[in-house]
């Protein structure tokens, strides 16, 4: 079993390019099945999941490369597809996979995928997916444990979203693009991977308005030609590295990832004392003695859950008190123990964690849980004192590109054991 093993109390230092964003690239993977022909992406992470939802394509009969080229570049045809059928055991691993769903009906007039189930985090229902594609005429189905959607061809529709999602909202998204006729969608999520994919879509000839606003307008089309696309650099990443240089009173510089797309972070981390400098594709933060901040996650444009754990890493060794209120996930709270270990003083009451802050922590062995609790596990390893051995590390590998070597590059202590 792999783990990281870190000798705490380095200052993070220099310049590192942020990987391409995992969820763009989990989102445009589906979109490529859209097209008639083969789409490219560039800037692709190369991570567990992504290499998950290749395997989801392939097994639709996809055909699914990385070029012999470069090695984050990602050739996807979908015109192999004649099994428009995601299994379970594929789509169990990785629930992003669900979003193949609305390609796939809307371009093969049926699919079925596996419901993905809870995960560590929560419950994480299907439910606002599926009632999104019936308001565009799709017959979804249940049974066994697979959702069925079928059409002859979708037709265009109005559709609020009851509670805001990411997935559901690229989803609908997706097969509204040759729906016929006009779809209305409201209460939709602003996130940037949303935009990503649009963008995407629109190069292909899709007819799509209001992305990264909660109503966006699609007119559908006959046909989308496949495109080339640079995913962008991704925000969860540079949002984790710039909690890294916070913990440990660094000086560092990330590039490849638009600053705009993680504006919350920012905030917060200068609330808690930390300069950050902008640029149109870079940040610089120069770290300073830490005070406490409260937060309070929220969809897009708001603090992001995905940066939840690691901020309340950075905060266990803040000056003063501060409350991380979790307010999208149902049980995202699986670091607190871990960071506990490390000498953190953490207390949960419902969904809110009130963390004071403590001079110093302690290296021990901890266990990763969650991808982004694996992260602020390493976070906290880099100020604590000693040793830290992180077990379980193929929950970082599922989001993260080499973040070992990353963080070794800027002076970090690090290394992976198999
Ligand atoms: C996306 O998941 C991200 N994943 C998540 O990142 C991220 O945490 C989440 O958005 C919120 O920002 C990808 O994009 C691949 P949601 P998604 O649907 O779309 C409930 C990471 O660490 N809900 O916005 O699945 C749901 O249970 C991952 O990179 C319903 O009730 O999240 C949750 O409480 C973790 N019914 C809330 O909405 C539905 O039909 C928000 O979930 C859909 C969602």
């Amino acid at each position: 079993m792999e783990r990281i093993v870190v000798q705490g109390g380095r200052r993070l230092a220099g310049s590192v390019r942020v990987s391409g964003s995992k969820n763009a690239t989990l989102a445009l993977m589906a979109g490529a099945l859209l097209a008639d022909g083969e789409s490219r992406l560039r800037n692709v992470p190369r991570l567990r999941d992504v290499d998950a939802m290749a395997q989801i394509l392939d097994a639709l009969g996809a055909r699914v490369a990385w070029s012999p080229d470069d090695p984050h570049t990602l050739a996807i045809d979908p015109r192999g597809v004649h099994n428009p059928e995601a299994p379970y055991d594929l789509v169990r691993k990785m629930r992003a996979s669900f979003m193949v769903l609305g390609p796939l009906v809307a371009r093969f007039g049926v699919a079925r995928v596996s419901e993905p189930g809870g995960c560590a985090i929560g419950v994480r229902p299907v439910d606002q997916h599926l009632k999104g594609l019936a308001a565009l005429g799709a017959k979804v189905r249940l049974e066994h444990g697979i959702v069925e959607a079928s059409a002859a061809r979708l037709t265009g529709g109005r559709f609020s979203f009851d509670l805001v999602t990411v997935n559901g909202t690229q989803n609908v998204m997706m097969a509204a693009c040759l729906a016929a006729g006009e779809t209305v969608l409201e209460n939709c999520a602003r996130e940037p991977e949303v935009v990503e994919l649009a963008q995407f879509l629109s190069r292909m000839g899709a007819e799509i308005s209001g992305a990264g606003s909660d109503r966006i307008v699609v007119r559908g089309v006959e046909r989308l030609r496949p495109v080339a696309l640079d995913v962008c650099g991704d925000r969860i990443e540079a949002g984790t590295l710039l909690a890294a240089g916070a913990i440990t009173g660094g000086e560092l510089e990330l590039t490849g990832v638009d600053p705009s797309h993680l504006e919350a972070t920012v905030e917060k981390l200068r609330a808690a004392g930390c300069e950050i400098d902008l640029a149109y594709d870079r940040l610089r933060l120069r770290g300073a003695e830490l005070r406490g901040v409260d937060a309070v996650t929220a969809p897009f444009p708001g603090f992001p859950t995905d940066m939840q754990a690691q901020l309340m890493a950075v905060v266990t060794k803040a000056v003063g008190s501060s409350v991380i209120t979790e307010t999208v996930f149902e049980n995202r709270f699986m670091h607190v123990p871990e960071l506990i270990r490390l000498g953190a003083d953490i207390r949960l009451a419902g969904r809110a964690a009130h963390v004071r802050g403590v001079a110093r922590l302690s290296g021990a062995p901890v266990m990763a849980t969650d991808l982004r609790a694996s992260a602020s596990l390493l976070i906290a390893a880099l100020a604590a004192e000693g040793e830290t051995v992180v077990n379980r590390v193929y929950h970082i590998d599922r989001g993260y590109e080499r973040i070992e070597a990353k963080l070794a590059s800027l002076g970090a202590a690090i290394r992976r054991e198999v």
